[in-house]
């Protein structure tokens, strides 16, 4: 029986500024440790990171391989290792596996799909269009990661789940929230977006807040459906706010586009930018229900185990196919169809409305910030001049 190899002097889950063009050196340094990697948890104790293609979709799909954290590390804090409540707590489609998680991704699936996603498109356009144009009005340089990339996909999500729209700063205050470091901070956080899911929960609501609730399975309590509408809101919102940046950056680094939107190049870039620089650089924690051996390693029951997204799909041997910037098996990212969208329409309404639009510092420049954790890059700042 092997060991996998630890990888030592570099700790995946640092916190970390660079610049835009600046090679990544923990990915890479795993991937070059092996198929799955032992690193230190930050929650103490040792964990297994799966850098290997084939490896990983099969990890993603193995029953026996979890998300509850009721089967994390008997010592691990919650708190530290960034966990939900367990299933039984708080059962959601992050903490539940199964006949479960099956079914709630049931509810939830017709809402998100392919068909109705489409349906919100010349929507998901309208609200490019207007926040860049209020932004656009003084004609100055407006910082996007500033005064867009968080508004635009919540705005999105609100609308689509039928929340006012006036609640968009207080979400975005919360979404921020989310990510600090204060004691009792995030659960205030949760708390906030709860209660601003509440209002699309009401039964004049109109949204997919409101067919969420119809379609949940029968005994899910107002608890949990608020839940439900906090973990969408919150999702949809860390992962697009960071994806739009080094979009938009990668759209306009070559100066203004002059020439009418092609679908075929946007789509490209969208699907290039989202391969290459996953927002999301891990998965979410899984755990061992029983011993099992992974290439090759025998690991215990609750042994903790992440997929190197990032790694994986900047593999520069890997075959070409669909990366993992979405995930894979159960858990595959049931927001993938929005996501995609709001990403699409604002290269397009760039291209069609702000043709001029342009960088207003040399690409190399931008410069790229986690906090750590499983948490990914997000610009610092991405000055823009929509007017040229
Ligand atoms: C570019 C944007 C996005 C990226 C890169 C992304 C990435 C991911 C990944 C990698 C997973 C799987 C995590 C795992 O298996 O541990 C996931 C799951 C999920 N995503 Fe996204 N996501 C994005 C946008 C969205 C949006 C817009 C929404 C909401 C509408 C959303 C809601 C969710 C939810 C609820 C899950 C959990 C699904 C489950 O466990 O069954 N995501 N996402």
């Amino acid at each position: 029986m092997l060991n996998a190899p630890r990888l030592d002097g570099i700790d995946p889950f640092a916190a970390s500024v660079r610049g835009i063009t600046a090679p990544d050196p923990v990915h890479a340094a795993l991937r070059a440790a092996g198929p799955l990697v032992q690193v230190d948890a930050p929650a103490g104790g040792p964990a297994w990171i799966v850098t290997e293609d084939g490896l990983a979709r099969e990890v993603l799909a193995d029953p026996r391989i979890v998300k509850d954290p009721a089967c994390a590390p008997p010592g691990w804090d919650r708190h530290t290792a960034g966990l939900e409540q367990t299933a039984a707590e708080q059962p959601s489609l992050t903490t539940l596996d199964g006949p479960e998680h099956a079914a709630l991704r049931r509810a939830h699936a017709p809402l998100l799909g392919a068909r109705r996603i489409r349906a919100q498109s010349d929507r998901v356009h309208a609200i490019a269009r207007e926040l860049l144009t209020e932004l656009a009005a003084d004609r100055t340089v407006v910082d996007l990661m500033a005064g867009f990339t968080t508004r635009y996909p919540l705005t999105v999500l609100l609308d689509l789940l039928g929340i006012p729209l006036g609640e968009v700063d207080r979400a975005a205050d919360a979404c921020r929230r989310m990510l600090g470091n204060e004691p009792g901070e995030q659960k205030r956080a949760i708390d906030a977006l709860s209660a601003l899911a509440a209002s699309g929960l009401g039964d004049g609501g109109r949204g997919l807040a409101a067919e969420l609730r119809d379609r949940a399975p029968v005994h899910s309590t107002r608890d949990q459906l608020q839940y439900h509408l906090f973990a969408l809101i919150f999702a949809g919102q860390l992962t697009t706010d960071a994806a739009l940046g080094t979009l938009i950056a990668r759209a306009l680094t070559d100066g203004p586009h002059p020439a009418p939107p092609d679908e075929g190049g946007r789509d490209d870039l969208v699907d290039e930018t989202l391969g290459q620089h996953p927002p999301a650089p891990f998965t979410l924690w899984r755990f061992t229900t029983t011993e099992l051996e992974l290439a090759g390693t025998r690991l215990p029951a609750r042994a903790p185990v992440l997929v190197d997204i990032l790694g994986i799909n900047t593999d520069p041997a890997r075959s070409p196919g669909p990366g993992l910037t979405f995930g894979a098996g159960p858990h595959f990212c049931i927001g993938a169809q929005l996501a995609r969208l709001e990403l699409r329409a604002v290269v397009t309404v760039l291209r069609t409305d702000f043709p001029e639009a342009r960088l207003a510092v040399p690409f190399g420049e931008l410069r790229q910030a986690t906090i750590g954790g499983l948490q990914g890059s997000r610009l610092t700042a991405l000055p823009v001049a929509l007017h040229g």
